[in-house]
């Protein structure tokens, strides 16, 4: 199976683009409900979170897990890929969404100024920073951290006026400087793609993760037989979640585009 993590629902906008181009496969999604948001928490816990989702993932028989959530991707990646990995299952591979995001936000950006919107610790990683200026030393990056964005959004209000002004404030610096490419940093923040999209004008680009990831997984297991090989096809869902309420079902519901039917797991 493939594996898709992120730290609550947010990672069912990548999912959801994977079933788009990836249909034939068997997907397990997990969102770590009960202890979101990774975005506050420190790189200690972030690796140990993830890497116990990793785990649960790997036992339940996924081969090949895609950590859907850029906090995740930004502090616990690395670490999983180098040290994890080849202890515990030297054959299974684990990616992100970082890679993909930022190759695409180059290829798109025109005068290589390219803002970032993400969560408080993917900010202070710096991960988008130094992954962008790997592939392009010249280019110009403006990050901004919005913590209050993820709340708003669990809490339903994507659509209340309250959120279109920080929303607005979180932008300014970015409009401001003229960033002419703005990465959405965290999965959450694609319910706000409109929003965002209106407020930036329509020559700025927005690059959103799951559909970006989504053709990048396409090339990575054409490419990639050794691990392709490994993946059952039977077409089947299943949706885990350390937590469910009522407002997680219909937050899973506004990921997903259609009703989400989550089991509970205890990791
Ligand atoms: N899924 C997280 C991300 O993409 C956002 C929510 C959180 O803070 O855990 O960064």
């Amino acid at each position: 199976m493939i594996g898709v993590f992120d730290s609550g629902f947010g990672g069912l906008v990548v999912l959801r683009e994977f079933l788009r181009l990836l249909p034939q496969y068997d997907y397990l999604y997990l969102g770590d409900n009960a202890r979101i948001p990774y975005g506050t928490r420190s790189d200690r816990v972030v690796v140990r979170f993830t890497e116990q989702a990793v785990d649960f993932l790997f036992r339940l028989g996924c081969h090949l897990i895609i950590l859907a959530c850029h906090t995740a991707s930004a502090k616990a990646l690395r670490t999983i890929q180098q040290r994890y990995l080849p202890v515990h299952y030297p054959r299974y591979r684990v990616l992100g969404v970082t890679i993909p995001t930022v190759e695409e936000a180059l290829a798109r950006s025109r005068r290589k100024r390219i803002g970032v919107i993400a969560t408080e610790g993917t900010v202070a990683s710096r991960s988008f920073e130094l992954e962008l200026r790997k592939l392009e030393p010249a280019v110009e990056v403006v990050q901004q951290a919005c913590p209050l964005l993820v709340p708003l959004i669990e809490a339903g209000e994507q659509d209340w006026e309250g959120t279109a002004l920080i929303l607005e404030r979180y932008l300014q610096p970015l409009k401001k400087a003229e960033v002419d490419t703005l990465i959405l940093g965290c999965t959450h923040y694609s319910i706000l793609s409109g929003q965002i999209k209106a407020l930036m004008g329509d020559e700025v680009e927005i690059i959103c993760s799951g559909q970006v990831t989504a053709v990048k997984l396409v090339d990575y297991l054409a490419r990639h037989p050794e691990i392709e090989s490994l993946l059952s096809r039977d077409g089947s869902r299943r949706y885990l979640t350390t937590d469910l309420t009522p407002r997680f079902q219909a937050l899973a519901s506004l990921f997903m585009g259609q009703p989400v039917d989550s089991e509970v797991v205890e990791l």
